[in-house]
Order: C-alpha cells, then sequence, then structure tokens
C-alpha cells in the first residue's frame, strides 16, 4: 500500500485561529459596546503591555510596519538631504521609508552567516549627510547592535531598529525594539506577532519621539482640530490590538515553538552542504523564517516544488541592484556578500503549530537533491 504524504504549507494560521476565535470575539463584542473603535482601551492597554514585554518605556501603535518605520523617521527629524545606511538585504519596505520621508538610503553590505548589516561596512559607508542607522533584524537574527550603537554614538547617530520580523528574539538580556532610538514592527500575519489584518508598532524610551510619534500618526495634531505639522492617519484598529493583547500572552510560547522547529532542521543538515542559519552569539534567534544557504539553490528549490514542498528564495535580489534604485548607481560587485547570499539562500517554513515531521520531509527532500 503506497502512503499518500499530506500537504506541507508555507504557513498555516488555521488552528491558532480556531484556538483564539472564541477569546478574540467575545473582545470584539466588548469593544462593539464600548463604542470607542479609534484609539481606544484595547490600543491603549496593548501598547502599555507591549512596551512591557519589549522593554522599552513606551510604544505606539500605527497601521503597519512601514508605518511604523516611516513614523520613527519622521519623528527623529530625518528628511531631505539626510542619509540613512541600512541593509539591502531585507523586504523593500525597509528602504522605501527612507525615500518617502525625503532622505536617501545608503546600503551597506552584510554578514554572511546572519545575513544582517556588517558593521564594518556601515561605519565605511558614514558621510556628513548621514542622520541615522537602520539596521534590519532580518528573519528573527538579531543584528549586531552593540558595534552598531557603538558607531551611531561616535557619530551622533539615530539608530531606527527594522524590527519588523523579530518579535521576540533578544540580545545581551534585552529584546530587539528596546535595543537601538526606536523599533519599528510588524503585526502582517505572517510576521511572529502578527494580527489579522495590518497592524504596526514603535517602541522607544524616548518621551519627546513618542510627542512627536503620537501626532505624526494622527494627522500632525496636537488637539482635536489643532494640526501642527503634516502627519498621517495611521492607527491600529480596536479589534486587531484586542487579538494582539490575547497573543502577546503566548508569544514567548510560540517562539519556543519555531526555536524547536528550527532546531531539528539544524540537526538534520549538520554534515550536509546546506549550511543553518547562525545563532545570534548573545541572543536568541525569533525564527520568523528558517533561512539556509545551498550550492545550486535554484535547482533543489524546483526539486522541493516539484514535491508539493514550499520554500521562498527571499531575497532573490539586493535592494541596491533593484530597479528603483537604478539612479543610486551600484552594481554587482559592490555588496558582494548580498549578492551572494541572493543567489544562495533559501527560506524554509516555521510556525509554532509545524508538524516536525513536515520539516523532518523538507530536510531530507534537500538533503537527498544536493546529493
Ligand atoms: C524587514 C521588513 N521591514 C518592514 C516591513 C513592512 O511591514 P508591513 O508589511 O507591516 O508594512 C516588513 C514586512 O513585510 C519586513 O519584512
Amino acid at each position: 500500500m503506497s502512503v499518500v504524504n499530506d500537504p506541507i504549507p508555507f504557513l498555516d494560521l488555521s488552528g491558532e485561529y480556531n484556538e483564539l476565535e472564541a477569546e478574540w470575539f467575545a473582545a470584539i463584542h466588548e469593544t462593539g459596546k464600548t463604542g470607542r473603535y479609534i484609539l481606544g482601551p484595547n490600543v491603549q492597554a496593548f501598547e502599555e503591555e507591549l512596551a512591557e514585554h519589549v522593554g522599552s518605556e513606551y510604544a505606539v501603535s500605527c497601521a503597519n510596519g512601514t508605518d511604523a518605520l516611516m513614523l520613527s523617521l519622521r519623528a527623529l527629524g530625518v528628511g531631505p538631504g539626510d542619509e540613512v545606511i541600512t541593509s539591502p538585504y531585507t523586504f523593500y519596505a525597509t528602504s522605501e521609508v527612507i525615500n518617502l520621508v525625503g532622505a536617501t538610503p545608503v546600503f551597506a553590505d552584510i554578514l554572511p552567516g546572519c545575513f544582517t548589516i556588517d558593521p564594518a561596512s556601515v561605519k565605511a559607508k558614514i558621510t556628513s549627510k548621514t542622520k541615522a542607522i537602520m539596521p534590519v533584524h532580518i528573519f528573527g537574527h538579531p543584528a549586531r547592535m552593540d558595534e552598531l550603537n557603538a558607531i551611531a554614538s561616535e557619530h551622533g547617530l539615530a539608530v531606527v531598529e527594522d524590527a519588523a520580523q523579530s518579535y521576540g528574539a533578544d540580545l545581551n538580556g534585552k529584546r530587539v525594539g528596546s535595543l537601538g532610538t526606536t523599533g519599528g514592527f510588524s503585526f502582517y500575519p505572517t510576521k511572529v506577532l502578527g494580527c489579522y489584518g495590518d497592524g504596526g508598532i514603535i517602541t522607544t524610551s524616548d518621551a519627546t519621539v513618542v510627542e512627536s510619534l503620537k501626532k505624526l500618526r494622527n494627522h500632525g495634531a496636537s488637539a482635536p482640530f489643532m494640526h501642527d505639522e503634516v502627519g498621517y492617519n495611521s492607527r491600529l484598529d480596536e479589534v486587531q490590538a484586542a487579538l494582539l493583547r490575547i497573543k502577546l500572552r503566548k508569544l514567548d510560547a510560540d517562539v519556543a515553538k519555531r526555536r524547536a522547529v528550527a532546531a531539528r532542521y539544524t540537526e538534520l543538515f549538520a554534515g550536509s552542504a546546506v549550511t543553518a542559519p547562525s545563532l545570534p552569539e548573545n541572543g536568541g534567534h525569533a525564527f520568523n523564517l528558517y533561512t539556509v544557504r545551498m550550492p545550486d539553490r535554484d535547482r533543489v528549490r524546483g526539486v522541493l516544488n516539484d514535491n508539493g514542498m514550499p520554500s521562498s528564495h527571499c531575497y532573490p535580489l539586493g535592494l541596491h541592484l533593484q530597479e528603483v534604485y537604478k539612479d543610486l548607481g551600484y552594481k554587482v560587485g559592490d555588496l558582494p556578500v548580498c549578492d551572494k547570499a541572493s543567489t544562495e539562500a533559501l527560506s524554509l517554513p516555521v510556525y509554532p503549530a509545524m508538524k516536525m515531521e513536515h520539516a523532518e520531509r523538507i530536510a531530507a527532500t534537500i538533503i537527498e537533491a544536493i546529493g
């Protein structure tokens, strides 16, 4: 009798939804009865609870992770004529926001093991126009914040952590989002802390920045109908905040489950031609994605695909080489570590409810395909 394997999803949130549905709907009913649907009690409570969990003084929620980064830059006074040094190996939103505030992104190279920005490369890119550094804790791996903060303080720069993919990651006993001047998180459904729609939040311990963020997310208003500056309509919905409060309570357990899946993959890849993701030296990886490196990545990905196994080749082209940045003049070879990662990296599914057997089937298929 032949055994038919069940399909492997890249992400399956259905079990989690079933588990949370009753609690979330009870919270929605409560919200409905309060009649306060914008910046109401759930948003306020969630901001306080998340700030405490992250270990920052404050948290200001907003409409999505992109806005969290853009509002951070605006609140820090980054604008036309300024440069912001960031990673080319990330989702486009990271550098897009630099352009959206009128500044110019400057791309530094990354480190080969963990895919985060290389502090030595950042240092080499500093000019008199540099206003901020925006490290990305990519895939859930914290960036080298000690070195980056030291460079920033030497040159009087702000540090905006792009923590969109890394809720729950930590370094030296502190969670990401509490390590720079501000941290921007995304609650896009695929993220480690995801809601059922769009959402984002900025963490900071700077009270002046908080004052500015609160105005900017609400049309630049300092009081009802009093507008101090050009702002945005960028607010987190009450019902999403209600869900996020519930999910935050089980976040640490969820991250532990992600780490267990990742550890199983790493165990299986030991001794093969697959390079498992490195772990932070003095901290914890949140494993929003489990990203390996391998020779012949595209062929192996094809084999996975033929076997009904999902993967993602993020990121296939460094941001510095994207059409949108052709005027910046970067060419292949300028950021060689990023260029190489773009051809070798493959992200594999990892989520709290993932069956270990699925990770084992994926790992076995990759090892066999590599030969
Ligand atoms: C690294 C990174 N930065 C920023 C963002 C933007 O977040 P959002 O999709 O919530 O706007 C994302 C999410 O896709 C991301 O992965």
